[in-house]
């Protein structure tokens, strides 16, 4: 068997990967200047071969950065052996894969629902909750984010993503995020599910308060309405493996994805035993979902973040951040927040120049709404490259960009 990789046949200039993407793809997304072709680490290159510190972590994704050896190693090992494999069959792997997840799931909340996207794991979430309580209407919050898909856009608030969509399959109300008197008058026992991320992630990095939270939980149990907290952004990267646990509290469903299996595609619903057994066998289904490759690179991905002590280590950097980027007294910065490697700057002006001052000094972060800059490293981040990030914002904040 040859090991040969045929790199030679890729387009290899920037301008001609842009320029046969521009042409080929559908224009949905603002497409940035640079290609960028290999990861190693904490660090980017584009296909100029520069290097950029990477502080996005490909929205919130490559937790173990790029190239991490022994995932690598895994993944390999795992291609060598079987890839693809239906849940109608039991796997190795996958049984392997549950068992860690017991480690890390809210209490009483263990039966779980793979599939391989965030946006699928809501729409299983969303699905369950109807199937459970017969209801069909939700309530969501504001500036709340949970996908594109039919069923998880009903759920997202922003009226760019909802509008040229509507009617929307599910009916949902959003209210203030925070407002436990707002979300109280919303719900009531027509709701199937009341949706929340416990932090907010494309809404430009929100906290949920302790006592909203709290208020949110009394409501659903009140109302006998399901209670799902969306983890796909917060999952992993705040301290603890969930920020909606780390608070305090226990939601009937959780999902997650995006740096659950640091980059390979998934997701993940976890519900309670009560609502798996009101499901009907056949309710739902993925061909992909939980196949041995993607059940590999969670495990090993949830392996290392444990072993190496990533969650520690990303509470103990991400404090530092946000204390640092205060420290820099900056007039351009209204606000610093977040948790763990989940951290939004919000400008008094326009976050794109900034953006821009990064990119062209060699770090690549993400925007959060017009006005927050949203930092998510990979965990492996290490001192010198909170040193590294601190040193270039500070020049780009303190300069014309
Ligand atoms: C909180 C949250 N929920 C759901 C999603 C949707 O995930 P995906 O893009 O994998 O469908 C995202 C993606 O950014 C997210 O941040």
């Amino acid at each position: 068997m040859s090991t040969q990789v045929s790199t030679g046949t890729f387009p290899s200039s920037v301008t001609e990967i842009l320029d046969i993407e521009r042409s080929h793809q559908i224009p949905l997304y603002a497409k940035r200047d640079i290609a960028l072709v290999r990861g190693e680490g904490s660090y980017l290159y584009d296909s100029d071969g520069r290097r950029y510190l990477d502080a996005m972590s490909n929205y919130g994704v490559a937790v173990l950065g790029h190239a991490h050896p022994r995932y690598a190693q895994a993944l390999s090992e795992q291609l060598q052996t079987l890839t693809t494999g239906h849940q109608s069959f039991g796997n190795d792997v996958r049984a392997a894969l549950l068992l860690e997840l017991d480690t890390i799931a809210p209490e009483g909340v263990l039966r779980s629902f793979v599939s391989n996207s965030g946006a699928e794991a809501i729409e299983a979430a969303l699905k369950f909750s109807q199937a459970f309580t017969g209801r069909h209407k939700i309530v969501a919050l504001r500036r709340g984010y949970h996908g594109r898909t039919l069923g998880a856009l009903s759920a997202t608030a922003d009226k760019k993503y909802r509008d040229p969509f509507e009617p929307l399959p599910i009916p949902a109300t959003h209210v203030t995020f925070n407002d436990a008197e707002a979300i109280a008058n919303a719900v009531d026992d027509e709701t199937a599910a009341i949706i929340f991320e416990p932090i907010q992630g494309e809404g430009g990095i929100h906290p949920a308060d302790a006592d909203f939270l709290k208020a949110v939980r009394e409501l659903a149990t009140q109302h006998g309405a399901v209670l799902i907290a969306d983890e796909i952004q917060s999952g992993f990267r705040t301290g603890a493996p969930f920020a909606s646990v780390a608070a305090g509290i226990t939601p009937d469903i959780l999902c997650t994805a995006k740096a659950l299996a640091n980059g390979f595609p998934i997701g993940l619903t976890l519900v309670t035993e009560e609502i798996s057994a009101s499901l009907p066998g056949g309710a739902h289904g993925s061909t992909f979902g939980g196949n041995p490759l993607a059940m590999r690179a969670a495990y090993e991905t949830l392996r290392i973040l444990r072993e190496d002590g990533l969650y520690e280590r990303a509470a103990t950097l991400g404090a530092q951040i946000v204390e640092r980027i205060s420290a820099l007294e900056s007039p351009k910065v209204r606000a610093v927040r977040g948790r763990g490697l989940m951290i939004g700057m919000e400008l008094k002006a326009k976050a794109t120049p900034v953006l821009r001052g990064l990119q062209d000094r060699g770090v690549l972060a993400l925007p959060a709404g017009n006005l927050v800059i949203r930092f998510l490293p990979p965990m492996i981040w290490e001192q010198a490259q909170v040193d590294e990030l601190l040193t270039v914002l500070e020049e780009v904040l303190s300069g014309g960009e």
